[in-house]
């Protein structure tokens, strides 16, 4: 297969960036996303160039680190799926596809389609240990624990709201005995920092759930308001 690509190339946050035009050509369907872009980089680096920066890890959908907005889709067009588990055969031959950052005003630029997303990271759950956690709760916890960071939710939201990222970290911790110490601080926390980063507020159009790599309900953001609420009458009563 034989993709125009379109990539945004930015030196740093300092000078503007613009869309630069590339071509990759002979590329197997069955060549992830991530592959196709590291051959670019090789043909870039034969011809003198500079290679295209931009996030990996696992490239596995594990890990969070992989982070592209492709034809203006947080992750790509095959949903839910991290863009490093996204794959040329989804494309037709021939396409221009569009590749971005992630473009949160929050997520400042670092280069290309690299953005500091240290404000979406979090720490990895507690260790399992031998408290006992009901069977409805434990589910929940799953459920919510499977956010893998990666900020599409702010990058897919018209108002780059993380709200998404941050009712699952609520949720999955608030359900379990070992989030409970700190329950009420983590709410208020958490939506203070937001606020502070400069992420947008939820207006309920539900973009976040359809890109979410992990399938995060937007349902546990009513979650996060009602710890937000409760966490805040607490706050006022002095407990
Ligand atoms: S809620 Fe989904 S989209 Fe948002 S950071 Fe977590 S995994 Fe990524
Ligand atoms: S590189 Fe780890 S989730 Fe994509």
């Amino acid at each position: 297969m034989n993709f125009k690509l379109k990539i945004w190339r930015q030196r740093n946050a300092k000078f503007r960036g613009k869309l630069v035009n590339y071509e990759v050509r002979d590329i197997s369907p069955d060549t992830s996303f991530l592959e196709m872009l590291d051959i670019l980089n090789e043909d870039l680096l034969r011809a003198g160039g500079e290679p295209v920066a931009f996030d990996s890890d696992c490239r596995e959908g594990i890990c969070g680190t992989c982070a592209l907005t492709v034809n203006g889709e947080a992750h790509g067009p095959d949903h839910p799926g991290a863009v490093c588990e996204l794959y040329m055969r989804k494309f037709r031959d021939g396409e221009t596809i569009t590749v971005e950052p992630f473009r949160v005003g929050a997520f400042p630029m670092v280069k290309d389609l690299v953005v500091d997303r240290t404000s979406a990271r979090a720490g990895s759950a507690p260790e399992a240990n031998s408290i006992l956690v009901p069977k409805h709760n434990a589910d929940i916890a799953m459920e919510a624990a499977a956010c893998i960071g990666c900020g599409a939710c702010a990058a897919a939201c018209p108002n780059g709201s993380a709200m998404l990222f941050a009712a699952a970290k609520v949720s999955h911790l608030a359900s379990l005995p070992q989030g409970g110490p700190e329950r009420e601080r983590r709410a208020l926390k958490m939506v203070q920092v937001m606020d502070e980063q400069g992420f947008g507020n939820c207006t309920n159009t539900y973009e976040c759930e359809a890109v979410c790599p992990a399938k995060i309900s937007a349902s546990f953001i009513a979650k996060l308001n009602r710890e937000y609420a409760s966490a805040q009458f607490r706050q006022r009563l002095g407990e």
